[in-house]
């Protein structure tokens, strides 16, 4: 990334992958294709393959060409992986095997996910509109430890005449891997209401009982101003929804965290409208890796019908912009862009209470793509302290 004054020259690597994977990215591209000529950036989109995509094409989910592509580039934007096409279990090579070796190749430890229900959109969900005033929730969520990364084995049960199996997958955590995503979670707090939720399952398990006193110390000796509550994970699984307006950033492991804002879709209305940004250590000289990504996965049976909700995808590009580029007023731009498509009621069927007057994902996101390239009544200001700021990107 090079820039020049206030114009910025950036290589986004862009990876469709599967299902409705191509077409939110499309959506995603457009979007920030008109962002960036507004501001008169320059942006050079270069797409590779992941997933089963990638398997289909090279018998690798994550080919070396992709991961040296996402390693070069200012910011790496992901669709989707997986199918029922790729999906037996006895597969020898699986499309998620893309996405988490990719998260763990970029050291991308911090996946945020904001959960913040649009007024306009309230009758998508099932709870009532009262219910979800104020709630504006953010998902920290460890991305590169736990059950996901540890050993996996399926070995013959000597102990089982009939030939069952034994399978293994451990679950591990350090330290050092429970300091870092808590002072991330912890340094978003200071910024938002200053109330950080951190859930685990310490009744139960001795990796949550060290996740547990670490953020009880780092939180004590550093951050003196934030105020920390401990929850169990199937009690947050129940305040999430009982009580939502409450909650300000939550963080928690990587398994709970990716079953908990599957959970917390539903208060926004679709999963199709929520999106993440996975984040590594800053890398100095203004830039941090990062992977942006709806929280959806491929949803093969909508996928080719046009019909995908592209608004998570493209909100993930404005979390590129802002915690990658630094580029706050853009990446603002497009929040307000989504926010006046979805008022004037410009919205896919998963998010439509009148299925007849659904829009498709081209015209959604040619709406939007007309909003963010137009200035208008409601254009946020320039950020004082801005989200990049604050986890010191910009
Ligand atoms: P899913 O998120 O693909 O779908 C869950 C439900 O949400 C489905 O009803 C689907 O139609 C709907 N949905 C999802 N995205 C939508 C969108 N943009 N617009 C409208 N509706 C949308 O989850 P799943 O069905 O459990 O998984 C399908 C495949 O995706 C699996 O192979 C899984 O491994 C993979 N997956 C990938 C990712 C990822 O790449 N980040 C995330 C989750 C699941
Ligand atoms: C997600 C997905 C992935 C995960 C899968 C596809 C590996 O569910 O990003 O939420 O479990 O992290
Ligand atoms: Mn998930």
């Amino acid at each position: 990334m090079s820039g020049a004054g206030d114009s910025v020259a950036a290589t986004i690597a862009t990876l469709p992958g599967d299902g409705v994977g191509p077409e939110v990215i499309a959506a995603a591209q457009a979007v920030l294709e008109a962002v960036a000529s507004r501001f008169g950036h320059s942006l050079i989109f270069r797409e590779a393959l992941i997933g089963g995509a990638a398997i289909d094409a090279t018998g690798n989910p994550l080919p070396n060409d992709t991961l040296a592509l996402c390693r070069e580039a200012d910011g790496v934007l992901l669709g989707a992986v997986g199918g029922p096409r790729w999906d037996s279990p006895t597969a020898p090579v699986r499309p998620e095997q893309g996405l988490l070796g990719l998260r763990h190749a970029l050291g991308l430890y911090a996946n945020l996910r904001p959960v913040v229900p649009h007024r306009s959109l309230a009758g998508a969900s099932p709870f009532r509109p009262e219910h979800l005033t104020n709630v504006d929730i953010l998902v920290v969520r460890e991305l590169t430890g736990g059950i996901y990364f540890g050993e996996k084995r399926l070995e013959r049960d000597p102990a089982d005449g009939r030939g069952g199996e034994i399978a293994t997958d451990v679950c591990t955590y350090t330290t050092a891997e429970i300091e870092r995503i808590v002072r991330v979670a912890a340094e978003l707090a200071l910024a938002r209401r200053g109330r950080l939720t951190s859930v685990d399952k310490a009744n139960v398990l001795e990796t949550s009982r060290l996740w547990r006193r670490t953020v009880t110390r780092i939180i004590g000796d550093e951050f003196p101003d934030v105020a920390v509550e401990h929850m169990l994970v199937d009690s947050c699984a129940m305040h999430l929804v009982q009580r939502p307006a409450e909650l300000d950033v939550l963080v928690t492991e990587n398994m709970f965290g990716d079953i908990l804002t599957d959970e917390a879709a539903v208060l926004a209305g679709s999963i199709g409208l929520l999106p993440s940004a996975s984040l590594g250590a800053p890398a100095g000289r203004g830039r941090r890796s990062g992977l942006y990504e709806p929280i959806h996965g491929s949803a093969p049976t909508i996928a080719g019908r046009g019909i995908a909700n592209p608004i998570g995808a493209i909100l993930s590009a404005a979390l590129l912009l802002r915690y990658s580029l630094g580029l706050e007023a853009e990446a603002r731009a497009i929040e307000r862009a989504v926010r006046l498509t979805v008022d004037e009621g410009v919205v896919t069927p998963d998010v439509s209470t009148d299925p007849a007057r659904a829009a498709s994902t081209g015209t959604v996101t040619g709406r939007v793509v007309w909003h963010a390239s137009t200035t208008g009544p409601g254009e946020p200001a320039p950020a004082t302290a801005s989200d990049s700021a604050v986890l010191g990107t910009a």
